[in-house]
C-alpha cells in the first residue's frame, strides 16, 4: 500500500531537480499527478515515462492566469486536489548588491515569491472542500542570509511569511501549509550557483560549499522529496505552520 494512495498532486516546476525526485516517489507511492513546469519537453518524456496516473501542464507560475488554470485543469482531471507542492524556483544571477539588477530582483520575485502565492490564491479555495497539504519549497536561505543570492534569499525568506499566514487561515478547513528548506542540492541550479560564484572555477566553490555542511556533501533531489511526502502525507497530520530543513546539518553549524 502506498503513502498517497487515492491522493491528487500537483506540482510545480517538475520538469527537473527536486520537484522531478518528488513526482517519482509520489507516483510510486499511489498518487495521481498533475505536473507543472515551463519545459514542455521534458514534462512530456517525464509523464510518457511514469505512466497513465500523471499528466502534465505548462504554464509559468509567474504568470496571473497560470495557477487559475492549473487548479481547473487538475480539477477537470482528477476531481480534487489533496497536495499541492509549491516548487518551481530560479536562482537568479550571482552578484553583490549594487551590481545585480533590478530585472534579476523582479524576476526572481515574479517565480519565487508571486508564483507561490498566486499557487496559494487558486488552490487554498480549491482545497477547502476536502482539506490537504502544500508544501512550498524555500531554502536554508530563507532562514539565514545569503550573500551574493540576495534576491533569492529574500524571496525564499518571504514565502515563509506567506506559509505561516496560510497555515493560519487553511486550518480551519484543514489545509495544512509547511515549507521545506532544503541546504545545497546536487540540481541544475547549484551549479549555476556555482558557475556564479567562480566562472574559472566552480569546482572550487563546490569543494568551499562542501566543507560548510557538517555530513560534507550535498544532498541529492530524493532526499528533499522524501521530506516532501512526510509532509504531503497523513504522516505529518499534527504538522502545519513550520519549517522543515533538509541540508544535512549546515544551519546548525
Ligand atoms: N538545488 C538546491 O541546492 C536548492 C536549495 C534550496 C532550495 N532549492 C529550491 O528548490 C526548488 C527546485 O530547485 P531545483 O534545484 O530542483 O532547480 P532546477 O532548476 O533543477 O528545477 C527547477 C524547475 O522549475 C522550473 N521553473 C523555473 N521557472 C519556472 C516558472 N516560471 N514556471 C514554471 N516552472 C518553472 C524549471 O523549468 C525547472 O524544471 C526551487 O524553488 C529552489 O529555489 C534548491
Amino acid at each position: 500500500m502506498g503513502q498517497l494512495d487515492g491522493k491528487t498532486a500537483v506540482i510545480t516546476g517538475a520538469a527537473n531537480g527536486i520537484g522531478l525526485a518528488a513526482a517519482e516517489l509520489f507516483v510510486a507511492e499511489g498518487a495521481r499527478l498533475l505536473l507543472i513546469d515551463l519545459d514542455e519537453a521534458a514534462l512530456g518524456d517525464i509523464s510518457g515515462h511514469l505512466g497513465p496516473n500523471v499528466s502534465y501542464h505548462v504554464a509559468d507560475v509567474s504568470q496571473a492566469e497560470s495557477a487559475g488554470r492549473y487548479t481547473r485543469d487538475a480539477i477537470e482531471r482528477y476531481g480534487r486536489i489533496d497536495i499541492a507542492i509549491l516548487n518551481a524556483g530560479i536562482e537568479g544571477d550571482v552578484g553583490p548588491i549594487g551590481k545585480v539588477s533590478l530585472a534579476t530582483f523582479d524576476r526572481v520575485m515574479a517565480v519565487n515569491l508571486r508564483g507561490v502565492w498566486l499557487g496559494l490564491s487558486a488552490l487554498m479555495p480549491a482545497m477547502k472542500a476536502g482539506g490537504g497539504s502544500i508544501v512550498i519549497t524555500s531554502s536554508i536561505g530563507g532562514l539565514k542570509g545569503t550573500p551574493m543570492l540576495a534576491p533569492y534569499g529574500a524571496s525564499k525568506h518571504a514565502v515563509i511569511g506567506l506559509m505561516k499566514s496560510a497555515a493560519v487561515e487553511g486550518a480551519p478547513d484543514r489545509i495544512r501549509v509547511n515549507t521545506v528548506n532544503p541546504g545545497p542540492i546536487d540540481t541544475r541550479m547549484i551549479g549555476a550557483i556555482e558557475m556564479g560564484r567562480n566562472p574559472s572555477d566552480p569546482a572550487a566553490a563546490r569543494r568551499a560549499g562542501v566543507t560548510r555542511i557538517p555530513l560534507q556533501r550535498y544532498g541529492q533531489p530524493a532526499e528533499v522529496a522524501a521530506m516532501m511526502l512526510f509532509l504531503a502525507s497523513d504522516a505529518s497530520s499534527f504538522c502545519t505552520g513550520a519549517t522543515y530543513q533538509v541540508d544535512g546539518g549546515s544551519l546548525s553549524s
